[in-house]
């Protein structure tokens, strides 16, 4: 559990309610919450979300930048996502055999945007797509190890859920972020520094023929924002092909939110398999595998398969029209020039600012992410982002909180802007940060994350 620093001085903003169905939540809930991640202080209890917006049991509004951790790429509640989504359960949810018209309509989209997906499955999460990619490249290469990147997340399974936000006496290890993790797992699992093409190359040289897959993002954006090298993805796609491994792109968070092809459409890169997930169905719980045919067809779905595939509520109704209405508004209206407009304004704004108050930060991201590193650059890699101030980090964050601007209080996490952010969300949110900025600056912190 994440509980950085403490609440005692935040201002203006009563917490009460919030407080108060928290400490309830927890005679129920190990830790009062239903995902590791949400459980910041201060403690809050969110009642209405709409638009760029989220309002907490107290009545706090927030301009949200958290965004789910990414899922509301058109805003919160968008209504046609959510007009199709009752229409289609009108119709049908989930009868659970043979397919829908849906399930082919939006396997069809997909294939149709995204370049490596020849073939296309659905899931719920992106731990699930994840899992899948990386068990149908174990049976179609017959190897069992996986190549990852410190500092990159790709779900909760063991064989990826180490080697992430490390400490720093941890990089070059092997670092499990659970108890009860399989060490014969682990022990398949090597890990490389992201934008290293040499130690890429040696470990698939010191594991010939013996590594499956490689799994990246794109963008690693579980790190905040570290953009890949100019040749780096092209040197990944060279490398897995002269050693007989599956590349995968894990665009759970860049698929959608970038470009409707992903990152793959930007970069030009094409991996064998990819998988997709939060933005995809603008909140709605779909993920997806997809890639190339003669590795999809190992999948169980097909008689004579090898590589078991199937989830009771993969598929489903409610998911498959909420991504065609989320498909639907990316392919019509102008989302991606908004939403990379927008974080143009907020990385110019508040590099200005960083300007302005001779601080040692580094404004990075791209498109629609954004973050401020209390650091200085280049930022290639996860030892680079071990240097950023985590106790300043989160303190700007939540002094930003007590003004009615919400960006997740933890280390390291992104910030997302969705279609239904506007330039006048911006522009305030960057003279709250103008001014926490000047008030941090003018009284050092107290304690260790806290304000
Ligand atoms: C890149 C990436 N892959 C996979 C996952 C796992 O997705 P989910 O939380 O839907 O299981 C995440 C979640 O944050 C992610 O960021």
């Amino acid at each position: 559990m994440q509980f950085e620093g403490s609440r005692k001085t935040l201002p203006e903003r009563r917490h009460n309610e919030s407080d108060r169905l928290y400490e309830l939540a927890c005679q129920f809930m190990p830790g009062g919450v239903n995902s590791t991640l949400r459980n910041v202080l201060p403690h809050l209890v969110i009642t209405r979300t709409a638009g760029a917006r989220i309002t907490d049991a107290d009545g706090n509004e927030y301009i949200d930048y958290q965004g789910a951790f990414g899922p509301p790429l058109l805003g919160h509640n968008h209504p046609e996502v959510n007009r199709r989504v009752t229409e289609a359960l009108e119709r049908s949810l989930l009868p659970g055999v043979g397919v829908t018209p849906l399930e082919i309509e939006l396997a069809q989209k997909i294939q149709r945007h995204v370049p490596s997906a020849q073939k296309v499955l659905f899931s719920n999460s992106g731990s699930e797509a994840t899992f899948h990619a990386l068990r149908v490249a174990r049976a179609f290469t017959g190897r069992r190890k996986i190549l990852k990147f410190q500092g990159c997340y790709h779900g909760f399974h063991d064989a990826v859920l180490t080697n992430i936000l490390s400490p720093v006496e941890k990089i070059g290890h092997p670092d499990p972020h659970s108890a009860g993790m399989l060490p014969e797992v682990m022990a398949q699992t090597l890990v490389c520094a992201f934008n290293s093409l040499d130690d890429v190359e040696q470990a698939l040289r010191a594991h010939k023929r013996e590594v499956a897959a490689i799994i990246v993002e794109p963008v690693a954006h579980n790190m905040g924002c570290v953009l890949p090298k100019p040749g780096f993805l092209e040197g990944l796609r060279q490398l897995a092909t002269a050693h007989g491994t599956v590349l995968i792109f894990d665009e759970v968070i860049t698929g959608f939110r970038h470009h409707l092809g992903g990152y793959q459409a930007i970069c030009g890169v094409k991996p064998d398999l990819t998988t997709l997930g939060k933005a995809i169905a603008n909140g709605f719980p779909l993920a997806v595998v997809c890639g190339k045919a003669e590795i999809m067809d190992h999948f169980t779905t097909r008689p004579g398969g090898d590589a078991y595939f199937a989830g009771t509520f993969n598929g489903n109704a409610m998911s498959m029209a909420a991504a065609l209405a989320t498909i639907d508004v990316l392919e019509r209206e102008p989302v991606h020039r908004h939403i990379f407009a927008l974080g143009e304004r907020m990385r110019r704004g508040l590099q200005e600012i960083r300007q302005r108050l001779d601080l040692r930060a580094t404004v990075a991201g791209f498109g629609s992410i954004f973050l401020t590193y209390f650091m200085e650059g280049p930022i290639e890699s996860y030892s680079d982002v071990v240097r950023n101030d985590a106790a300043r980090f989160v303190e700007y964050r939540r002094r930003l909180m007590a003004r009615g601007i919400f960006k997740i209080p933890l280390n390291l996490k992104r910030n997302h802007i969705g279609y239904a952010h506007r330039e006048a969300d911006i522009d305030r949110t960057l003279e709250a940060c103008e001014r926490v900025l000047k008030e941090m600056t003018a009284a050092p912190q107290t304690s260790a994350g806290g304000v």
